[in-house]
């Protein structure tokens, strides 16, 4: 008890991520015991007093604050945790740099890279520890599918394909701007399914096969002109709504991207598959606690794809949870993203991805946009 070391966390926006971290932060003093850095809900901040004082009693928090910048201020804050749309990740991320705080941002790190840049050298001039959140890492079958990547099981990667599905904004008259819907809204978001969606598969991918070295890509906006909540107006739409590319991997493989938010039918299907010489993985959100494999060197009788249950107490975080067979889900994935920044506390070391590693996935979305802009392929 007596060698812990509280990390007064101070949560940035309480919508859907401020509470997925905010269970993160709940939970993992319970399950990963040997952390000496805690966390201590100290303070939201929320511009709605009413409402940020409704999610502080619900959930927890010691105190709330309406501006994130008397936030920043307080002494008794350690980290900023930056659950807020994304046009504001980079004036708090800077803020919170230059008054010393440790800070976990949501993804994407940014709008676009020149704004990344000026995060990275902001956090790298302050030397603070820093994170971002994307939080697929962590899911147990996606960091096995690393594991297996790494001891050299699938031999030379050929082939690397993803997909980011969604069916929510197929209706015109869906308005844009204001909560939740500022993804819609490009002021707010950036960029469409590029940095909502793709930023994820692209996060895993750089993780999992190195770098992109070229991308061609398309784009389109299905619904050209929708009301804006904010406004009161039809104002055009400024986001992608879809957008398909294909890429070389610094490894000579090929890459193969997809994401939309009008298929219909599905609601978060992120897949993805890694085709090498030797063996092929296959993992779909949708079922996440499986990771599909296929290996050639199987005696051929019995040679197939293999549904591997990422639930034994050898497989990545699963020795945290319950017994083998039984599975955990999409929330566990935030209390070892957690788990790991506390980790990398005690150690010294940075937790992955930093602003540094979330730059490049930013620099690849930028080079998605602007091929799809210019109809040409385009150096990353
Ligand atoms: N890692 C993931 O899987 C994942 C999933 C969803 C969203 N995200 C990212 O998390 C971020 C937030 O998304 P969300 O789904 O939680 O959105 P949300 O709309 O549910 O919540 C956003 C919150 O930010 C608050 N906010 C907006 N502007 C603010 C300001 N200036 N000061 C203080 N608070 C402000 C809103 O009031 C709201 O509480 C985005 O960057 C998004 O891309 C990541």
């Amino acid at each position: 008890m007596s060698d812990r070391i509280p990390v007064r966390i101070g949560l940035v926006g309480y919508g859907f991520m401020g509470r997925t971290h905010t269970n993160g932060y709940k939970r993992v003093g319970d399950f990963f015991p040997e952390l000496k850095h805690r966390p201590v809900l100290k303070a939201v901040c929320g511009r709605s007093e009413q409402r940020v004082r409704e999610f502080a009693d619900q959930w927890g928090y010691e105190s709330t604050e309406t501006d994130w910048r008397v936030l920043i201020d307080r002494d008794d804050i350690d980290a900023i945790d930056i659950c807020t749309p994304n046009n504001v990740h980079a004036e708090i991320a800077m803020a919170a740099a230059e008054a010393g705080k440790m800070i976990l941002c949501e993804k994407p790190l940014a709008l676009n890279a020149a704004e990344g840049a000026q995060m990275v050298a902001a956090v790298e001039k302050a030397g603070v520890p820093n994170t971002v959140w994307y939080n697929y890492r962590r899911v147990p079958a996606v960091t096995l599918a690393k594991q297996l990547i790494d001891e050299g099981r699938l031999g030379r990667i050929f082939h690397y394909r993803a997909n980011f599905l969604q069916d929510w904004t197929i209706a015109e008259d869906l308005p844009q701007g204001g909560e939740a819907l500022w993804r819609l809204d490009v002021q707010a978001a950036g960029s469409g399914v590029t940095g909502d969606l793709l930023a994820h598969c692209i996060d895993t991918a750089l993780w999992l096969n190195g770098s992109i070295t070229d991308v061609s890509a398309m784009t389109e906006t299905f619904v050209r002109e929708r009301m804006h909540t904010l406004t009161g107006k039809v104002e055009p739409v400024g986001i992608d709504d879809a957008c398909a590319f294909l890429c070389h991997f610094q490894n000579g493989s090929l890459g193969l991207f997809e994401s939309t938010r009008y298929a219909r039918g599905h609601k978060a299907l992120y897949t993805l598959e890694i085709n090498g010489e030797k063996a092929s993985i296959r993992w779909d959100l949708h079922d996440l606690h499986r990771l599909e494999y296929f290996d050639h060197g199987d005696d051929s009788v019995v040679r197939g794809w293999r549904s591997v249950h990422v639930t034994d107490s050898d497989m990545p975080y699963m020795d945290r949870w319950w017994v083998p067979g039984l599975q955990i889900g999409y929330e566990h994935t935030f209390v070892h993203q957690v788990a790991d920044f506390l980790k990398s506390l005690d150690s010294g070391e940075p937790c992955r991805p930093t602003f540094q590693d979330a730059q490049e996935t930013q620099k690849v979305c930028d080079a998605v946009l602007q091929s799809a802009q210019e109809r040409s392929w385009k150096t990353v």
